[in-house]
Order: C-alpha cells, then sequence, then structure tokens
C-alpha cells in the first residue's frame, strides 16, 4: 500500500489487529510482569517498565505519524525532555531558544547549572546572528520549539538542520504545539521530536505523557535504554487513552484551527487588543516560514490585552468557555496567563528577554462552536472596558482605582505553587 496519510495512520491506530479473539478495539494490558515459556526461555515481554504491548502500539503508531523510525513513550513531556538530555555529557553544549516553554527551561538551566549535566547556550533565533553564535559554540544539540510557547514564534527547522549537520550537531524539535497532522520536523531534517501527549495528541486533558520520536535505529535503542533504566517509560493505561485520543486527532485540530482562525480574526478588531500573536496573520514576522514548514497555523494564539493588568481577574473570572487553566490541546478552549502560570518557573529578567509582558494571555482553541467562543470573549472584553470605565471614573473623584480585592487575591499566583509549574 502506499504511503497512508496522517489522517488514516491516526484512526487506524491498533485497529482490527488482536490475534487473540478479533476485537477490533485493541486490548489495553495492565501486566506488570509476563510469564516465561519456561526456565531461560523469555517471550517477547517480561516486565512493563521495559516494554508493554499497549504503549508498543502507541510508540509505533507515533513513530509512523512522525516519520520516525522508533519512538519511546515516556510518563510525561517532561520525562521524553529529561531522556534527550540523557545523550550530552558534562563537556557538550545544548543550545535552547530564549523563549520556549517555562518548564523546559527550568529543566534545561537548573541541570545545567546546578548539576553540570552540560553547558548551556541560550540563543534567540528571531535576531540576526543566531548561526554565528551556535557555529562558535560547537554544541551537540540544538533544541527547537517552533511554534514557541507562548508567543508563538517560528524557528526555521531546515536552516537550523543544515547548520546542525556541519557542526554534527543533533536537533531536537518539540513539535507539540501542532502536532505531525500539521508538522513534521523529521523530514525537514531535524533527528528527534518530542511530544507533550498530554496535549494535543490525547486531545481530551485526561492523561499526561509524552514521546521522543527518532530518525536513526541507533538513536532509538540508546533512548530506549535510557527509559528503561531511568523508570521513566508511559504506564499503560494512559498509553491506552492516548491511543483513544490519538484517532480523531486529525479532525480535532482542524476544526480547533479553523475555530482558532475566526478568534484571531475576532481578536485582530477588538479595540481592548493591543498585539496578537498567531503565525497565521501576514503581518507575523514567522508568516512565510511558518507557510513553507507547516500545513496549518494551528489553534494556539496569544494576545496583550490593552488594559490594566490589575484588571486582568475581571476578564478572566467574565469568561463561561474559556477555562482558565495550565495545559493545551485538548477538545475544550482554555485560557491561561503565562506570566504567572505556564512560564511562572521563569524569573523576571528571562520573561522579559522572551516576551512574556504583564498583560500577555494565551488562548487554546477547542471544538466548541465558534460563535459561542466568540460571544464568550466579546462579554469578558465588555466586562473590563465597563470595570476600566468604573476604574476612571472613581480616579476623577479621587477614590481608589483599585479592582476589587477579592478578585485580586483570586488572581494572585501561591509563589510556593509556582515552582511545580
Ligand atoms: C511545548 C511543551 N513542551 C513540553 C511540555 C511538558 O509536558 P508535560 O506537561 O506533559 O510534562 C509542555 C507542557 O505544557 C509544553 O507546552
Amino acid at each position: 500500500m502506499s504511503k497512508r496519510h496522517v489522517a488514516t495512520i491516526a484512526a487506524r491506530a491498533g485497529i482490527a489487529q488482536d490475534t487473540a479473539f478479533s476485537a477490533v478495539t485493541p486490548p489495553l494490558y495492565l501486566t506488570s510482569t509476563y510469564e516465561l515459556a519456561a526456565f531461560k526461555q523469555p517471550g517477547q515481554y517480561d516486565y512493563s517498565r521495559s516494554n508493554n504491548p499497549t504503549r508498543d502500539l502507541l510508540g509505533e503508531t507515533l513513530a509512523e505519524l512522525e516519520g520516525g523510525v522508533k519512538a519511546i513513550v515516556t510518563s510525561t513531556g517532561m520525562s521524553a525532555c529529561l531522556l534527550a538530555l540523557q545523550l550530552l555529557t558534562p563537556d557538550d553544549t545544548l543550545v535552547i531558544p530564549h523563549d520556549c516553554y517555562g518548564g523546559s527551561y527550568r529543566l534545561f538551566t537548573n541541570l545545567a547549572q546546578r548539576k553540570n549535566a552540560f553547558k548551556l547556550l541560550v540563543v534567540n533565533f528571531q535576531q540576526a546572528g543566531w548561526a554565528e553564535q551556535i557555529s562558535k559554540a560547537a554544541p551537540k544539540m540544538i533544541w527547537l520549539e517552533t511554534p514557541s510557547n507562548p508567543l508563538l514564534q517560528i524557528t526555521d527547522v531546515r536552516a537550523v538542520c543544515q547548520l546542525a549537520k556541519k557542526l554534527q550537531a543533533l536537533v531536537v524539535v518539540d513539535n507539540t504545539f501542532l502536532s505531525p497532522v500539521l508538522q513534521q520536523p523529521l523530514a525537514l531534517g531535524a533527528d528527534i521530536v518530542v511530544h507533550s501527549t498530554t496535549k494535543y495528541i490525547n486531545g481530551h486533558s485526561d492523561i499526561v505523557g509524552g514521546v521522543l520520536v527518532c530518525n536513526s535505529v541507533q538513536l532509538g535503542d540508546e533512548l530506549k535504554w535510557w527509559a528503561n533504566c531511568l523508570g521513566i517509560t508511559g504506564a499503560p493505561f494512559d498509553s491506552y487513552m492516548t491511543l483513544r485520543g490519538l484517532r480523531t486527532l486529525e479532525p480535532r485540530i482542524r476544526l480547533q484551527q479553523d475555530n482558532a482562525a475566526r478568534v484571531v480574526d475576532f481578536l485582530a478588531k477588538q479595540p481592548l487588543v493591543a498585539k496578537v500573536y498567531y503565525p497565521g496573520l501576514p503581518q507575523h514576522p514567522g508568516h512565510a516560514i511558518a507557510k513553507a514548514q507547516q500545513s496549518g497555523f494551528g489553534a494556539m494564539c496569544s494576545f496583550d490585552l490593552a488594559a490594566d493588568a490589575a484588571l486582568l481577574p475581571v476578564f478572566f473570572s467574565a469568561l463561561r468557555l474559556f477555562t482558565l487553566a495550565q495545559s493545551l490541546g485538548g477538545i475544550e478552549s482554555l485560557i491561561c496567563h503565562p506570566g504567572t502560570m505556564t512560564h511562572a518557573s521563569m524569573d523576571a529578567k528571562a520573561q522579559q528577554t522572551a516576551g512574556i509582558g504583564p498583560t500577555l494571555i494565551r488562548l487554546s482553541v477547542g471544538i466548541e462552536n465558534s460563535d459561542d467562543l466568540l460571544a464568550d470573549l466579546l462579554q469578558a472584553f465588555n466586562a473590563v472596558a465597563q470595570a476600566s470605565r468604573q476604574a476612571d471614573k472613581a480616579a476623577n473623584i479621587g477614590t481608589a482605582v483599585k479592582p476589587d480585592h477579592e478578585q485580586q487575591q483570586q488572581f494572585r499566583v501561591n509563589p510556593a505553587l509556582s515552582a511545580f509549574w
């Protein structure tokens, strides 16, 4: 059969392959261990930390979707990142982008600074001179996240991979924001793809998981060895759930993307929006590259609210359909404030350098009816406009301008908790 389309690979994951009872949907193997045929005669499987049929099925499907040769399914997206870093030694240099997911940034910086696990070079891929900067450092690994979280900046994967080949460096691409439906980094020259499968791959916000997909058996074997050694392989139940979610990946993404396009169009016309970040906008600096290396612009967007940051609680609490929560990529629409939520583990200077301002808001657009989503946003903007007028009036007559105290308290993040995000 000719090469199958992404939608077909996803929809048919494990379907009608059961050899025991001809079950259409593949079974879930919850067992932790497997009986040997006889003394010194192990079967294909022996212990589920190392191998599990349900997890293997997910890995094989994800490898096919990304056009890779081997996938290692891990317990979370962060453990997938940690796994890739096992390829580095203290003398190696890792290049990371200055505006990646806050949890990845925390992992890279803490392993480099507190464990001397590798040397670190933080690069702004949006500024001229990045290639010279990287060449000078002669890195062993270059980490990319494109589009980036939360500003949707685009990096030219092909250009970075060409440079990496000359430098004999590995390129790892975090493809969480798009999924293989919209971008396939291995085909652009990358060596390893990372996903937080918690997001679009599973798509229902009911598990956490991760995966590394490799372009070579050698890399895959090395990483699989480390995953077993570290004990960070994914749970069979989570793999089963992820397979179930994965089967609808393509139609979900298409619908979410269509909704996101409407939301972006709406935001761009809002007087209370200072700037919209979405690679599908022709004025986005990465628009042309996104068009060349992606097959769609995705369902994530961010914007700066054109109001005092003190009015953010008014906006968030007025929303009924956009749930204020961490994470992204589920079928439900979510909203978050990166500065105090997903990127709270970046210090103020790192946030400023990355361009994460105090009124930056990130949306993960879901599959709800888009008219309802726009109506929800509109009434929240109206609530902010009204609160702003009231504050101006209070200022004019000399009373306090502060927004409702309770709302402010609700919005403030507990610093002890933010360390875990
Ligand atoms: C781009 C990106 N990479 C990696 C991760 C980490 O994944 P997980 O939360 O599944 O550990 C996240 C989580 O938000 C993410 O957004």
